[in-house]
């Protein structure tokens, strides 16, 4: 085990308050792409960029292209937690761990046996109705065809933050408590490109930040301790 990963591992077993933030990097060992490496959905070829359907105006625009997209991008058939999810979740049975602060929408951290959770970006794992807000099972957007439609007329929705949405101001300020609270804030798996999320990273008062990713972020020169390294298998070491 590298000097690295040794330090993680002591900064874990002195602490019984640890947060982590994480990203679509924490997914990619369960078989979901990331956005923005190189083999990521923000990379590949579709009718318009990603990042223009994944949006609130786009949705409205165009409900049929955007649920083309969903049911083709988003929804991945018989994902399971990797080893990281599943070695949170244990660190938070052992209450070593305080919360999870996620931006994913897959739910895999509550599979792995997470309890909490925070989804900055929602989850597909949840639906409303956009005009009555009647709540609706996921497989009614996930599956089938076409733009789904809920008795008073309305277009079924996705339960997730779309580009030029506001994040739910009580998720984030219970993000903001955790971090500003933690001893230890383990980030993984995220670019930390994406604001407000990304901007979470400085109510973080200790020092002993530690960024798990496999390429730089704009904060590597912030972190106590930065390792690029695959983040399951450095979680299946500590
Ligand atoms: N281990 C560690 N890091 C990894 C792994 C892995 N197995 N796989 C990928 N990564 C890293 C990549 O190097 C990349 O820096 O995870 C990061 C993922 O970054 P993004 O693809 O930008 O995903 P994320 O940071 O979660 O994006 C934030 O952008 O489009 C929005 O709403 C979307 O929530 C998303 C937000």
């Amino acid at each position: 085990m590298n000097e690295k990963i040794e330090r993680l591992k002591q900064l874990v077993r002195e602490s019984d308050n640890i947060v982590f933030f994480g990203g679509a990097g924490v997914s990619t060992e369960s078989g979901i792409p990331d956005f923005r490496s190189v083999d990521g959905l923000y990379h590949q070829q579709w009718k318009y960029p990603p990042e223009t359907i994944l949006s609130h105006s786009f949705f409205a625009r165009d409900p049929e292209e955007y649920y083309r997209f969903h049911r083709a991008k988003l929804v991945i058939e018989g994902v399971k937690p990797n080893r990281a999810h599943l070695r949170l979740a244990e660190l938070e049975r052992e209450g070593k761990l305080k919360a999870v602060i996620t931006q994913n929408i897959d739910g895999l951290h509550q599979a792995a046996g997470s309890k909490h959770v925070l989804e900055l970006h929602g989850s597909i794992l949840r639906a409303y109705c956009s005009k009555c807000r009647k709540p609706f099972p996921a497989d009614v957007i996930n599956y089938g065809q076409g733009v789904p439609r809920c008795d008073c007329g309305g277009v079924i929705r996705p339960d997730i933050v779309l580009y030029e949405e506001p994040l739910d101001e009580d998720i984030l300020h219970q993000a903001i408590s955790y971090i500003r609270r933690a001893d230890v804030l383990i980030i993984g798996g995220t670019s930390l490109n994406v604001y407000p999320a990304a901007g979470l990273i400085n109510y973080y008062r200790g020092n002993k930040l530690v960024l798990v990713n496999l390429s730089e972020t704009p904060y590597d020169s912030y972190a106590d301790l930065v390792i690029h390294e695959k983040i399951g298998e450095v979680f299946d070491q500590i």
